[in-house]
């Protein structure tokens, strides 16, 4: 076979790889349509990963190399493969942000490897663009891996989630940036190897440093838009990449990613009511007045046994469930869903609402509910629920805090100030489900457990709702 009727073959694989990716992005856009969405993405990368190695057997290099490749797919398989069976749904966004890490890390293996390489040969305006590539690459990547391992440690609590505020924060981001610029210039006028990578290297530990400094400074209450944001990041690296490797699909695929993580970002900003730049620059969901706000709430808590629970919803017409992150964290979702077919059968409408950033990755309540066969008519978005909750009689909130918490609108030093929340206090009974009276992600005191219409029934939540289906 002609080598240009194998890249043919490849060029044509690459575009059917190409529309799997993006019909998977469309199947991830709802519920019913996920599963698929995921096959799709399996397809494609399969395609991608045998296309790129059969187009490349003309490539002498690479076939000596099948060996090595087999060997680190085979660990790499097996390692990925462990590591997902075993994954709790409440640390999956860790897993997330390890996986953005690996990605950027790539970027920087390919970037230095591609400047090293002495098969490639070129001169003017090309080597130009190609150095630039290799520089943009380096660096994208670089920030993404170490942004993606203070994520990581951040969302495992292995690193506090509170933002770290350097006295001259935004000076020290512009000396990195306004040195990256010059590196860049240096490294693209370099005529020796050497001279060229040492610049590169210097580039590349300002950046990680960067990478460090930018995500310690983001305040728990904004890590949603992190991980979302370096989501996007490594899209880019894996791009850039791809024109590092003249490689269609990666640019392809890495855009993908890229934009759709971009996209992401703006809706998470939207749904906390932050400027995106603002949360980039950091010092937003800083604990700005947790302590003073401690102070301010007045009322006293209320608490509820669940056979009382039990009475309450016995009484019912409506009921709106209002899951958070304590419902992953317990395993709830199955009792919750059988409460749900309990009521129903009684003739109580019971409606579930969704907070945009509720639990702790995007869509973690929506993945839970469908695990536990809720039907998707009668999930809502925030929006669509706040209308209805003057005429609800009973919201239960299970394992949720932050999403539910009034200082986000009451209280304008609340470093959660602005951010949307269900506003489940305007429902006639409101029933809390947690453990203690401990304040949630964002590490600030809620004043919805304080109110005349809300009681708090301690325990966790798989056991509470255990009982009060008992009570029924
Ligand atoms: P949180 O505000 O984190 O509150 C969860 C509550 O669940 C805690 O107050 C905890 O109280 C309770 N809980 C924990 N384990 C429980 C158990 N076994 N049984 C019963 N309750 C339990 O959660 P949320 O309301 O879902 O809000 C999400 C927060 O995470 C937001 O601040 C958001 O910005 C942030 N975040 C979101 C994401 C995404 S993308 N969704 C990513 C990162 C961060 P007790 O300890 O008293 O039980």
């Amino acid at each position: 076979m002609s080598i240009g009727m194998a890249s043919g073959i490849t060029l044509g694989a690459y575009i059917v790889a190409s529309i799997f990716f993006i019909l998977s992005l469309g199947g991830l856009s709802s519920q019913e349509s996920s599963q698929r969405g995921n096959l799709y993405g399996m397809a494609g990368m399969g395609l991608a990963i045998a296309a790129t190695l059969w187009g490349d057997v003309a490539h002498d290099d690479v076939v000596r190399g099948y060996g090595v490749i087999a060997v680190a797919m085979a660990v790499g398989a097996v390692i990925g493969g462990i590591l997902a069976a075993r994954v709790q749904m409440t640390s999956m966004p860790e897993l997330v942000a390890l996986l953005h890490s690996f990605v950027g890390l790539a970027a920087v293996f390919v970037g230095f490897s591609t400047y090293l390489d002495t098969n490639v040969h070129y001169t003017g305006v090309a080597k130009t663009i190609h150095d630039i590539e290799i520089y943009l690459g380096v660096l994208i990547g670089a920030v993404t891996f170490t942004g993606s391992v203070i994520a990581f440690g951040k969302l495992k609590g292995i690193i506090g989630s509170k933002s770290l505020m350097l006295p001259a924060r935004h000076w020290i981001n512009l000396l990195i940036l306004v040195a990256c610029i010059y590196l860049g210039y240096e490294f693209v006028h370099a005529d020796e190897i050497d001279a060229g990578l040492s610049r590169l290297l210097i580039m590349t530990v300002l950046a990680c440093l960067f990478g460090i400094h930018m995500v310690m400074a983001i305040g728990g209450a904004d890590m949603p838009v992190v991980i979302s944001m370096l989501n996007s990041y490594s899209g880019w690296a894996a791009a850039v990449t791809g024109f590092m490797l003249s490689n269609d699909l990666l640019i392809v695929t890495g855009a993908l990613v890229g934009s759709s993580g971009a996209i992401l970002s703006y809706i998470m900003c939207r749904a906390m009511n932050r400027a995106f730049l603002s949360v980039i620059i950091g010092g937003f969901g800083t604990t700005r007045s947790s302590g003073s706000g401690a102070q301010e709430i007045q009322g006293e808590v209320v608490a509820i046994n669940a056979h009382e629970t039990g009475e309450l919803l016995s009484n019912i017409d409506s009921l709106v469930i209002v899951p958070g992150y304590g419902m992953a964290v317990a395993h709830a979702q199955h009792l919750v869903s059988e409460l749900t077919k309990k009521l129903e059968g009684r003739g109580v409408k019971v409606s579930f609402a969704i907070h945009p950033v509720a639990g702790r990755m995007p869509g973690h309540m929506n993945v839970l509910l469908a695990e536990a066969k809720v039907p998707y008519d009668i999930v809502f978005e925030m929006d669509q629920i706040n209308k209805q909750l003057a005429n609800t009689n009973v919201v239960l909130v299970i394992g949720a805090n932050d999403i539910v918490n009034p200082s986000a609108m009451e209280s304008p030093d609340s470093p959660i100030a602005g951010m949307p929340v269900i506003e489940v206090w305007n429902a006639h009974h409101v029933v809390v489900l947690k453990r203690s009276m401990a304040s949630g992600y964002a590490g600030v005191e809620n004043p919805l457990f304080y109110k005349e219409n809300t009681r708090m029934l301690f325990g966790d939540a798989k056991e509470s709702i255990e009982q009060v289906l008992g009570a029924l």
